[in-house]
């Protein structure tokens, strides 16, 4: 017999892992940037109609699949089809030896940066001491140059915690960090965020943070980045919830907990960028600038701007070192998440020990990692990150629709639903599932090829692009139809009885 399947101890635990799952990095500082650049308040109206008509049907559609057939990506895909196995597998190994390599890493600096608020090590210049000095940034991604020591040892000590809380499993592990993670954060957001708006000029940067401008979202390319957006927030594409979802009780309600959890990533992402804003204002009002002086893009942001800002703010160290903890904090409930999607669909196939698998997984991560530690390895994650995110995870996006709607049977699974959820599913989720979300998304691969043919993404030469981000997708495919062809341990465990509860 297969081992008996872990199960969270509650439905609120579950929320606050797929809430911590979501709630990232790319809350912090992606959303506000983009919002900030795709017209201000007016952005939200893109988001929202991104979050309504995508987010929330998709998330609904993976906590579904995960629970109905009770299997990681892998194992539930191929309950409804062994030639849709892949379709489990490539997100599974794309986020496993892709997003989270580069993820601990991004986490790592913000543990080096956690304690150099401490001192203020950037001096008077950090932008010289991020890119030059902490970094050793080289001019091209093909001057790797050595291991940068700081970063190898932060991102080792990243690497130990994920495995300190996945070792432990479901309830006692993921659950357990969760429960004390999310609040945590939500307390550490709303304070910095009411302290932020208390500096002078903080007005100023949240009026030019939120204020309309109804003429940018009449471009097609703002509404492709609500879209991605959505999606690379809600961990959609991952894997993340499909598994997060089985090992949820029978008696589930899924539909109230994906608009929970999409609410509550949503939020904090808006209220955030209130906090990041508040502080560029401040800064813009201090050096006498305008903010579009002050602002960066994602990285830029979080260690260029705000160091400059922390450095002149009363009690910067302070505020330094919470906004950074915060950040180690949102990185690290995601990244968990990531490790699980892939631990769990290994132990489903192979039925292999927990402990072995998470030991050999994390083992392997930090080995993975350490290309990213490199002088080079803002320029490799800068490019891996854009295919995945790009490709990898809309074209996943894509496939799940297919499965989930035209190879399974989408009715069934909206009864499976709303047997057990407070908020029922209307008929017409069935066609979203079914026509709008590919539709979408395959614009949106489309707008990005279009994008990508156009110029080189990021003006790096082809060449490194080719090497790096297609090499690496390359390589994602081969390892994921790998896994795919390997034989079941337990071979029964694909054949669901047809559920008659399920029937009307
Ligand atoms: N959903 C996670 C984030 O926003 C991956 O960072």
């Amino acid at each position: 017999m297969a081992a008996n399947r872990d199960q969270w101890n509650s439905q609120i635990g579950f929320l606050f892992a797929a809430v911590g799952s979501a709630v990232g990095l790319g809350n912090i500082w992606r959303f506000s940037y983009m919002a900030y650049e795709h017209g201000g308040g007016a952005f939200l109206i893109p988001y929202v109609v991104a979050l309504i008509t995508c987010g929330i049907p998709l998330l609904v559609l993976e906590f579904g699949l995960g629970h109905e057939r009770t299997g990681s990506a892998p194992l539930a895909f191929a309950k409804i089809s062994r030639k849709a196995e892949f379709f489990g597998w490539w997100p599974v190994t794309f986020v496993m030896f892709g997003i989270v390599l580069y993820y601990c890493v991004i986490v790592a600096w913000c543990l080096n940066y956690t304690i150099y608020s401490l001192s203020f090590a950037w001096g008077s210049d950090p932008n010289t001491f991020f890119f030059k000095e902490f970094l050793k940034l080289p001019k091209t991604p093909m001057e790797i140059g050595g291991v940068n020591t700081k970063v190898l040892l932060s991102t080792a000590a990243i690497w130990f915690l994920n495995w300190l809380i996945v070792f432990r499993g479901i309830g006692k592990g993921i659950e357990l960090a969760n429960k004390i993670f999310m609040p945590l954060l939500f307390f550490l957001t709303i304070f910095l965020v009411f302290w932020a708006l208390t500096l002078d000029g903080a007005l100023d940067g949240v009026i030019a943070y939120l204020k309309p401008d109804f003429q940018k979202i009449s471009s097609i390319g703002v509404w492709i980045d609500a879209y991605s957006q959505i999606f690379f927030s809600l961990s959609l594409g991952f894997g993340i919830m499909i598994a997060y979802a089985s090992y949820l009780p029978r008696q589930a309600d899924i539909s109230r907990n994906a608009i929970w959890t999409a609410t509550m990533d949503s939020l904090f992402a808006i209220v955030a960028g209130l906090g990041v804003f508040a502080v560029l204002g401040f800064m813009a009002h201090a050096k006498g600038l305008p903010i579009s002086k002050v602002v960066t893009e994602s990285i830029g942001l979080a260690f260029v701007a705000y160091p400059q800002a922390l450095s002149i703010m009363p009690g910067g160290n302070f505020f330094g070192l919470i906004f950074f903890l915060s950040l180690v904090v949102a990185g690290l409930s995601s990244s968990i998440s990531i490790l699980e999607a892939f631990t769990s669909a290994v132990i489903d196939k192979f039925n292999l020990d927990r402990g072995f698998v998470v030991s050999a997984v994390c083992a392997v991560g930090f080995l993975g990692s350490m290309i990213f530690t490199t002088n080079a390895g803002l320029y490799w994650l800068d490019i891996v990150d854009h295919f995945i995110t790009h490709y990898g995870l809309v074209v996943v996006g894509i496939a799940e629709c297919i499965i989930g709607a035209w190879i399974f049977d989408i009715e069934r699974l909206r009864r499976h639903i709303n047997k057990t959820s407070s908020i029922k599913m209307p008929k017409i989720w069935d066609n979203i599932i079914r026509f709008f979300v590919p539709a979408i998304l395959i614009i949106i691969v489309i707008g990005d090829l279009v994008a990508e043919f156009k110029a080189p993404y990021g003006n790096y030469p082809w060449f490194s692009l080719a090497m790096i981000g297609i090499n690496w997708m390359l390589f994602s495919i081969i390892v994921a139809a790998l896994f795919a062809k390997f034989p079941w341990h337990y071979e029964y465990m694909l054949y669901t009885p047809e559920e008659d509860e399920d029937k009307e």
